[in-house]
Formats: C-alpha cells, structure tokens, sequence
C-alpha cells in the first residue's frame, strides 16, 4: 500500500495549499491512503467542519486532531457523524468521536488508522500506549487489516520514539505530529515499522510553528499575552512522509519525506 500522511494544517495558507497541490500530489505519488492532520487549519486552532469536507475533497481518507480537537465547537457534533475525522484515542471515556477509523479503500483493502496523543508537556490524560496496544488486540497486520497508521500527537520526542518503538513490527508507520517542524529521522525501525518523529506542518515557515513571527515573539519577550495569535500568510510547505507497504505483511518497504511549495527545501519521494 502507498501511504502519504501529511502533518498539522495551519490556517488558511496551509489548508489553500491541500486543496491546491493534494489532488495532483495524489496522482503523482500513486496514494492509495492519504491522512491529513487537521487540527490547526482554523486560524491555527481547531478545524471547521467545511474545512475537513475541503480536505475530502482534495483526497485525504482520514484526518487526525490533536490537543487542538475541541477548539471549533462545531466539530463536536459533526465528529459523532463523520468517521472520517478521528481524535485522540486516549481522551476520556464518552468522548465524542472515536480514535480510529478501519477503512475499506476501493479495490478492498483494509487499513487501520489511529490518532493518540502523548503525556509529557502536554494536558494530562489516559495512558495512550495501553489504549493503542488494547486497539492493536484487535486487529492483525497483514491478515485483517493491510495497514495500520498511527498519528501520534506529542510533544517529546523522547515519548515518541518510546511509542514508536514499543510498536515495531506491529504497525505499517508511526508518526509523530504536534511540533510542527519536520524531523529528518525517517527510518523503518528493526520490526519492520516506518517511523518518523515529526511529520512538520502544511502551513508558512516564515513563522513561529506557522504563527505570525511578531506575535509570537513577542510574547517571549514580555511574558505578557498580547493579541490573539494570527497564523502566518506565506505560501505554505506541505509536510508529510510517504510510505509504501508490503500487502502481505503490512510493513514497511520504504519510506521517505515529502516537502513541497513555500520556503523549506523540497523533497520528492522516489519509492
Ligand atoms: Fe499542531
Ligand atoms: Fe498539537
């Protein structure tokens, strides 16, 4: 399976680059599954119900949140009837929305997608290694499900490579998302697990993690709140990491970094 996962949209620069370059990126890349994670696409925090319906649109079959998931209220209600946009799986018990989506792709094959959210410097919540573990019981790469995807949303890199680890040779990707900037330790762990601690944002690096520069800065130097935060309006750099999987297995046979448009250096996959 040929897998392009896409890190944190940031506002309207970032969700103006999806809608613009996905569909041929798509094509291009020959994806067969494409997640976005969208939990900054509105003005950098939360993510509008029309905006997850322009992100279908463009191609993603699945778009994870994170600590941002509740900052549009309107997703609350629509979460409960569109499967297709996922939460954290280790937010309390009666939440609205699920942690995965089990997806059935056109010519039948099935993968598993899974949004969690790490513990360090983050809001306290449930264990997310014991709730992903208790989800992977039911489920069997390579025999019920082709692939499995886990987002996961954190903080440290530490906690992420411990997460990444702890599920080598079990999953078809971990990736990490949340600090937006790209990590350039894409690898395919010794089980079999392709791993990347940062996917990076969709969204303008001529900022503070896709904020305008001076806002943000400000608030380093004064320790006082200012304005509310505006995102960045240059040209987005679409982020992500694009992975192709053996069917049989599940695992991962490659995997390499996509950066494309704006102001970081470009990568293209070759797989
Ligand atoms: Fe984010
Ligand atoms: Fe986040």
């Amino acid at each position: 399976m040929r897998i392009l996962f896409l890190g944190d949209v940031v506002g309207r620069s970032g969700r103006d680059a999806i809608s613009a370059l996905l569909p041929a990126l798509k094509l291009e890349l020959r994806a067969d599954l494409v997640i976005i994670n969208g939990e900054n696409a509105s003005h950098g925090f939360g993510l509008g119900p029309d905006m997850a319906e322009a992100m279908f649109a463009a191609g993603a079959d699945a778009v994870t949140l994170g600590n941002h998931s509740w900052d549009r209220r309107e997703l609350i209600p629509y979460i409960a009837q569109e499967k297709r946009v996922i939460r954290p799986l280790n937010f309390p018990p009666g939440t609205p929305g699920a942690g995965f989506i089990d997806i059935v792709l056109a010519d039948g094959r099935r993968a598993l997608v899974i949004n969690a959210m790490g513990r360090l410097y983050m809001d306290a919540l449930d264990d997310p290694f014991r709730a992903t573990a208790e989800l992977l019981s039911r489920y069997k790469l390579g025999a019920s499900v082709q692939a499995i995807v886990a987002d996961f949303h954190a903080e440290a890199t530490s906690e992420k490579l411990a997460y990444g680890h702890s599920f080598d040779g079990t999953m078809s990707l971990v990736v990490g998302t949340h600090t937006h900037v790209p990590t350039s330790d894409h690898q395919i762990l010794p089980g079999g697990t392709a791993y990347q601690s940062d996917a990076g944002m969709c969204g303008d690096y001529d900022s503070v993690i896709g904020m305008s520069k001076q806002g943000a800065a400000a608030r380093f130097w004064t320790k006082m709140p200012g304005e509310r935060m505006q995102p960045a309006d240059g040209e987005a750099t679409l982020c992500g990491v694009f992975v192709v999987t053996d069917d049989k297995t599940g695992l991962a046979t490659g995997v390499e970094p996509i950066r494309r448009g704006g102001r970081l250096s470009q990568a293209t996959p070759v797989l």
